[in-house]
């Protein structure tokens, strides 16, 4: 669905990602893993077009779009949930939701009731501003927003990050049951080895903007974990 082939990004001088290979297959959940700073958010904002690429080709259900501007790229759905969440704190749960509907080609004016069955503490909360929602509402207000567009592929920077365990949980279970029920192609970013196991199937190891390892998930071996993860 998705093919990544030598990809090469800088900031400035800093090269940053080095030929990176990545191959996201349609209904999978695809875990990109990897410690800080190795270049797993660079990656994600090259595919959404949020950051240029110096070469190398990205491309998306056959699509070349390695030049493509950003909203095109979300236009052809394709849903992104940023890293830190990035909601916006002084609208209203509702009006964070309805700013992904320009993205949708019909002229859909309300926010589609399933996100609201999926999340039902966004109904609860409509009204409320969003940086008044705890960290983990905030996420699914975040992942509700990408949702808007109904997207093919998903894609979330580290969705647990800063999130309380049994909300973790929770935003597991949405992401499996999007990815089995809805067959909506998932990849994320993501460094709890636990909940990495849980929701995907493959997974890709990056280590200093290179793609080292990557197969199914049964294929990730604590020796690659000690090799790549732990610090
Ligand atoms: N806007 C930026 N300008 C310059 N360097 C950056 C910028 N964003 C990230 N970097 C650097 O690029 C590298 C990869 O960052 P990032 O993709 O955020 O890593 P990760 O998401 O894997 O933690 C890091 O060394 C980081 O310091
Ligand atoms: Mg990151």
């Amino acid at each position: 669905m998705l093919t990544i082939e030598k990809i090469n990004q800088f900031y400035g001088e800093s090269h940053t990602l080095w030929d990176l290979d990545l191959d996201v297959q349609a209904g999978a959940c695809t875990c990109i893993m990897g410690r800080n700073g190795v270049g797993k958010t660079t990656l994600l904002q090259c595919i959404m077009g949020l950051l240029p690429v110096v070469s190398g080709s990205l491309r998306y259900q056959g699509e070349e779009m390695t030049s493509m501007a950003a909203e095109r790229r979300a236009g052809m759905g394709i849903g992104y949930v940023p890293q830190g969440r990035q909601i916006f704190p002084l609208l209203t749960v509702e009006e964070n939701l309805q700013i992904g509907l320009p993205a949708r080609k019909d002229r859909l004016r309300q926010v589609p009731e399933f996100i609201y069955e999926l999340f039902p503490v966004l109904k609860e909360m409509l009204t409320r501003r969003g940086g008044d929602l705890s960290g983990g509402q905030q996420q699914q207000l975040a992942i509700g927003r990408a949702l808007v567009i109904e997207p093919k592929l998903l894609i979330l920077d580290e969705p647990t990050e800063g999130i309380q365990p049994n909300i973790v949980h929770h935003i597991g279970d949405i992401i499996s049951q999007l990815n089995a029920e809805i067959g909506l192609t998932v990849l994320l970013v993501e460094q709890k080895l636990p909940f990495a196991r849980r929701v995907a199937d493959h997974f890709c190891i990056l280590d200093r903007g290179q793609a080292v390892a990557g197969g199914e998930i049964s294929e990730l071996t604590d020796e690659l974990v000690k090799q790549h993860l732990t610090v």
